[in-house]
């Protein structure tokens, strides 16, 4: 007789999402983004998943004598409990799977005996450019306002005047920003406290920035947070202390994309197609924006808008102005146009934007290996580099993330070893990992730390990447975020050393993979454009 089996299963999800009202334009400026908003983003992310919730009931019919499976899932819901229920951490979806931040998994044994920090400057003030930029939207306002029927346009925007009127110059770290890195210097210092109780010494502490104000202001912050009281200088025990710059044209470390004439020549190249890749998004908003509020909107003008918003909302913490033109879903398509450029220009769009920042992950690694030499030749304390701190910009830090694999998953991780090109990230509502708000927010940071574990455990040596201060899974490193020294610079570094810097991008192959990069050099020459 044969044995009939019915199951039934019952999948019932419940996704307890935040409505719109929760939507904060803060936390979807991109690379304007504050370093704070996304500090919450990462904590709302870790929040938002134990909100979700998936039940899956396994019915089996027909069931061992008296009784039902009945089983419940809960995904990222770590704390909850039930009699029947098993407790599963696990990714059912790519949504969930955005939740990259992990906890810690150090063992206690182990500890830290060397750091690398690569920051990008805190928030900035607009450059000279885009105060020039504002200067002319408050006169299409006037314009357009003249033009219009009064009641469907906000009252603000009639009478509005760029809150930088008269400012000439701009691009420097403004208060926020001393701010965000002075306190980023005093976490750090509590957090890895056995490597910076040492006497300050300029080799002992490396600090370096790039020769630009913004970047190395954001160094000299950071360094009045770290060493707050262990100086004499003035109320705060201040000490002073060295930051030391290389020339910009010849910065490789944290300015490579200065450097790199091959990456200028793509650049200058690319920027069109970029702008034509955005276009439908801006058309689309434009006319909709226009349609909302009965005025004859151009794309500049929008386009301008939408940079204002960006600047009200980080630099002033007002959000009620130019940001309440758009909706909640037309911010979000914004977002990701900008970090469409984002990454072409900057990500994994291209492997040229990453591979030229190879120096400084030789010189990541290198001061790697030279605290350990220190310490299996037990040097004494104050003879040789605890930390080696950088500070630069997004074109740095959003490479550097790059060459060390973040933001992708597992499959993207194996396109990029066999060079093969990624897919663009996908328009919302369709979720992604790559973000500017969350790669590059001001002050947004790389730390990788060297810990030494006691030598029964084997391996010895491990490294952990903190990204804006949260472990960060490795795909390099199978996922762990408490990655074998040993694996990290077999499966992370080492891929990337084949190509050296020169190669990349002075030299004009004739390596037919090349070939296009460096026809753009003979065509076209170096690029400017205004960096962030
Ligand atoms: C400002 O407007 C003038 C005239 O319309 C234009 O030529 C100029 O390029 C604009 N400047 C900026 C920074 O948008
Ligand atoms: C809106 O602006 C466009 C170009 O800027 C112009 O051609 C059109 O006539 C304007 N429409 C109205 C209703 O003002
Ligand atoms: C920004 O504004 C919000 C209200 O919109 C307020 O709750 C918050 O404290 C402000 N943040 C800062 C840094 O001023
Ligand atoms: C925006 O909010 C601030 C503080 O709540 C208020 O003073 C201001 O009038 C508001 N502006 C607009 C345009 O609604």
């Amino acid at each position: 007789m044969a044995m009939k089996s019915v199951w039934i299963i019952l999948l019932c999800l419940f996704v307890i999402a935040e409505a719109n009202q929760g939507f904060d334009v803060r936390h979807h400026l991109s690379t304007v983004t504050r370093y704070s908003a996304s500090k919450e983003i990462s904590q709302n992310l870790i929040e938002g998943h134990r909100q979700i919730k998936v039940l899956m009931f396994v019915i089996t019919y027909p069931p061992s004598p008296g009784s039902f499976t009945f089983r419940s899932y809960y995904i990222f819901h770590p704390c909850h409990d039930t009699e029947s229920g098993t407790t599963h951490l696990y990714s059912a979806s790519k949504e969930v799977s955005q939740n990259l931040i992990k906890g810690s998994n150090v063992p206690s044994e182990c500890t830290p005996i060397h750091l690398n920090l690569v920051a990008r400057h805190g928030t900035r003030s607009p450059t000279k450019k885009r105060l020039r930029e504002l200067e002319n939207l408050s006169g299409r306002l006037k314009e357009l306002v003249r033009d219009a029927e009064a009641e469907k346009v906000p009252g603000w925007l009639g009478k509005w005047k760029s809150p930088w009127h008269g400012k000439v110059k701009g691009g420097e770290l403004i208060r926020q920003g001393e701010e965000e890195l002075y306190q980023l210097g005093i976490r750090v210092r509590e957090r890895f406290p056995t490597l910076f109780e040492e006497d300050y010494h300029p080799d002992v502490y490396t600090i370096r920035a790039t020769q630009i104000p913004r970047a190395s202001a954001s160094a000299v912050a950071f360094g009045m947070g770290l060493f707050s009281e262990k100086g004499d200088l003035g109320p705060g025990r201040n000490r002073a202390f060295a930051v030391t710059s290389e020339n910009r044209a010849s910065d490789t470390k944290l300015r490579f994309f200065e450097c790199c004439q091959n990456y200028k020549s793509y650049r200058k190249a690319k920027e069109p197609a970029v702008d034509k890749l955005k276009e439908p998004v801006l058309d689309k908003i434009t006319a909709s924006v226009a349609k909302r509020h009965d005025l004859n909107f151009t794309k500049q003008d929008v386009s301008s808008l939408w940079f204002l918003c960006k600047q009200e909302a980080s630099l002033l913490n007002v959000t009620n102005q130019s940001c309440e033109l758009f909706t909640p879903s037309e911010v979000t398509l914004l977002e990701w146009a900008d970090d469409l450029e984002v990454f072409i220009l900057k990500g994994y769009g291209n492997s040229l934007n990453y591979r030229m920042g190879v120096p400084l992950l030789e010189d990541v690694l290198h001061s790697m290996e030279e605290a350990i030499k220190a310490r299996e030749e037990n040097l004494p304390p104050g003879s040789y580099e605890k930390a080696r701190l950088r500070f630069a910009h997004a074109e740095t830090i959003v490479p550097f993330s790059c060459l060390l694999g973040l933001f992708l998953d597992g499959s993207e991780y194996e396109k990029i070893q066999k060079e093969k090109p990624l897919e663009l990230p996908p328009q919302p509502p369709k979720t992604r990992d790559f973000r500017g708000s969350t790669m590059a927010p001001f002050g947004g940071n790389n730390m990788l730390v060297l810990y030494s574990c006691p030598a029964a455990s084997s391996p010895k040596y491990f490294v952990q990447v903190l990204h804006n201060e949260h472990p960060i899974a490795l795909p390099g490193c199978d996922g762990k975020d408490f990655c074998p020294l040993e694996d990290f610079k077999a499966k992370v570094v080492t891929p990337h050393l084949k190509h050296a810097f020169d190669n990349l991008c002075n030299a004009n192959l004739d390596d037919p993979k090349q070939e296009h990069q460096s026809l753009w050099s003979w065509l076209l020459g170096s690029s400017q454009k205004t960096e962030l």
